[in-house]
């Protein structure tokens, strides 16, 4: 008897497990020696305008959406309990990155640079005058890309430098992978410049790269119209998944996808 029920419980488990796996809302595709893999779409919010820029600490996700001013709100959402709330005193929040090793939370917009410590709840807005944030990257060092020039500059200790290896070039994103490449998107393509040099070098041209993040692992992802792809240290892009019109990319505490639409958010959970 306690045998039967147990095989019955066993080849039950079987067949959810069989049944999950083909019930995939993704598959990876090709270029990747670590094998197909089967990913479930995990719908997070739906919001009004297309948020872009997120990050993730601790499991809580920041991200932020135009509330019809032309203005980003930032928000977070508790992953794991899919609670929203709103983070008040920020105007303007396009841009926002993490260091990760302190948790500090930065944002940038139109009225430049806030730093918020989630711990504490306390914000502090950061002395730059007339500053407009298109993008921000911490990495050691807080890094951004300003707008409407698109020139990239690091700053540490009250001071601010031009990246070297981007002076000159206009910008869209930026990211270090875990060599400390740095790798690069404008509007003529995925560059990468190696560690130690200040040569950009192309990656590819086409298809047309809009978004990068890096994974908890250093390795860096690249969206384009057509899909997420994996990018192999400076030779190439691979794509890993079919997903249309990505607008924001990052990835939670345990590495999982979280990307955003026109309208959602999701997180990818591999089966
Ligand atoms: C992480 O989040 C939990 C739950 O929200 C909180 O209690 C804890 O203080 C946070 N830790 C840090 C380092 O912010
Ligand atoms: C910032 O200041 C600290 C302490 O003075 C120093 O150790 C560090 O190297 C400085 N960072 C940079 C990038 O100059
Ligand atoms: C993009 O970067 C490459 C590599 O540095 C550069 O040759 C190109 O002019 C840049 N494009 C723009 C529009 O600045």
């Amino acid at each position: 008897m306690k045998f039967k029920i147990l095989l019955y419980l066993y080849l039950l488990f079987q067949t959810l497990v069989v049944t999950n796996a083909e019930n995939c809302d993704y598959r990876s595709v090709g270029g990747d020696t670590e094998g197909e893999e089967c990913y479930k779409k995990e719908l997070l919010l739906t919001v009004a305008h297309s948020p872009n820029q997120m990050t993730v600490h601790n499991n809580t996700l920041y991200f932020s959406f135009d509330i019809g001013n032309g203005e980003y709100s930032p928000a977070t959402i508790q992953l794991e309990t899919k609670k929203t709330s709103m983070l008040k005193g920020i105007k303007d929040a396009y841009a926002m990155t993490t260091d990760r090793d302190n948790g500090d939370v930065y944002f940038g917009g139109g009225h430049g640079i806030y730093k918020f410590k989630p711990a504490k709840k306390s914000l502090k807005k950061l002395a730059f005058k007339g500053l407009d944030i298109w993008w921000l990257m911490y990495h050691r060092e807080l890094y951004y890309i300003r707008f409407p020039s698109l020139n990239s500059y690091r700053y540490t200790n009250k001071t601010i430098r031009p990246v070297k290896a981007l002076e000159d070039i206009s910008v869209h994103q930026f990211v270090f992978d875990k060599r400390d490449n740095l790798i690069f998107i404008n509007s003529t393509g995925l560059y990468g410049v190696e560690d130690g040099t200040n040569t950009a070098v192309l990656i590819q041209d086409d298809p047309k790269f809009y978004v990068l993040a890096r994974d908890k692992y250093g390795v860096v992802h690249a969206c384009t119209d057509e899909g997420i792809f994996k990018v192999h240290g400076m030779r190439e892009a691979t794509k890993l998944i079919d997903i249309a019109d990505v607008l924001g990319l990052t990835f939670d505490d345990e590495s999982n996808i979280i990307y955003s639409d026109a309208r959602n958010l999701y997180r990818l959970l591999s089966v």
